[in-house]
């Protein structure tokens, strides 16, 4: 078939690459400018530093909480420090004080205890000018735990695990948000986790409580867009911290070194990796689940969790 000169296949071709084009366009730019332009030439799209006077942080005794509580005094944010040691919190309050020169607060909560921990935060937050809301704190599995499928795992470490992970983040901005409506302006950082975006059975529970993260920040960031308050979700791959006892390099950086890139990706999208490359981390899971499909790469990811827990399992029994 000849369409005035043009052959049918010259024809479809040339729609076929006009919808590449497109997609490209529409899809790839964006994403290139949200991730890498954006974030890593022009910097931050929000001026935190307007946001207010303080900064709530939890979980902010270690890794990545603590390397916010510091990034945050820098900018010159006075800070409550909630976590669970009262004698790290004691020293972190201090080391921040004399290096950064703000005020401090600390609360000492064990966010696994019963709601009525939300009331002593309450009181201990009340007529402060809060700008910021770093709902850091979560838990994985205690070792050995990590490795039991989950009808084994300890009813109570279940239970914590839905309380740290879940409920600290839900009362805690339901704490800070009528501050935040009443200035509208605030900002509300929410620290979920790349598990969500692979296959992660045998650590099921963990995963499903960062996928709420990531959920709810979505949401709420849609609720509260025209109020003047920014959610951003992010989604570390893993950082060189106690939780995930791996050594710090390019793919695992250290607690400052992701906060600080997580800090210049604010107010390009919600939910972000916050350190480009962890990024590249999602793209073979994702190019392998676009080859094949997904039960069968969950089923690839479950094996390797599997050979990881026969090895862990040798390793305790030759402990003992
Ligand atoms: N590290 C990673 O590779 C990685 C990857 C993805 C997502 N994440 C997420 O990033 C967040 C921070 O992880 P991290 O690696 O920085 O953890 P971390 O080094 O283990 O620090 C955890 C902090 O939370 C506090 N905390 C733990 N349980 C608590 C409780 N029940 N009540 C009150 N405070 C409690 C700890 O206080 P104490 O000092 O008193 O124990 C510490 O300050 C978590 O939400 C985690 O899921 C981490």
């Amino acid at each position: 078939m000849v369409l005035n000169n043009i052959t049918a296949f010259q024809f479809f071709s040339s729609v076929a690459l006009g919808l590449l084009c497109f997609k490209i366009v529409n899809k790839f730019l964006p994403w290139v400018y949200v991730n890498i332009i954006g974030p890593y030439f022009l910097g931050p799209k929000l001026n935190i530093r307007s946001m207010g006077g303080w900064a709530v942080i939890t979980g902010s005794t270690d890794g990545i909480g603590r390397a916010y509580a510091k990034a945050l005094a820098k900018r010159g944010f006075s800070l409550v420090l909630i976590s669970r040691s009262l004698s790290k919190l004691e020293d972190v309050a201090k080391e921040i004080e004399n290096e950064y020169k703000v005020e401090t607060k600390i609360i000492d909560v064990d966010f696994q205890d019963s709601i009525g921990i939300y009331d002593r935060i309450k009181a201990g937050i009340e007529g402060l000018d809060i700008g910021v809301l770093i709902n850091n704190v979560g838990v994985s599995y205690p070792y050995p735990e990590y490795f039991q499928t989950f009808y084994q795992q300890n009813p109570k470490v279940l239970l914590d695990m839905v309380s740290v992970n879940i409920h600290s983040v839900t009362h805690m901005c339901a704490l800070v948000l009528p501050v935040m409506l009443s200035r509208k302006k605030g900002l509300i950082i929410n620290v979920s986790s790349s598990i969500t975006s692979v296959p992660a059975g045998l650590l099921t529970l963990y995963s499903g409580t960062k996928a709420f993260v990531d959920k709810f920040s979505e949401d709420l960031q849609t609720e509260y867009r025209d109020s003047g308050i920014t959610v951003q979700c992010i989604k570390p791959g893993f950082v060189a911290t106690k939780m995930s006892k791996v050594k710090a390099s390019m793919w695992c950086p250290t607690p400052d070194t992701y906060v600080a890139s997580a800090l210049n990706m604010l107010g390009y999208t919600t939910t972000t990796p916050g350190y480009f490359p962890h990024h590249f981390l999602e793209i073979p899971c994702d190019f392998m689940t676009y080859l094949t499909c997904k039960p069968f790469v969950s089923s690839m990811f479950l094996k390797h969790y599997l050979k990881l827990r026969k090895s862990a399992l040798k390793r305790l029994s030759q402990k003992k």
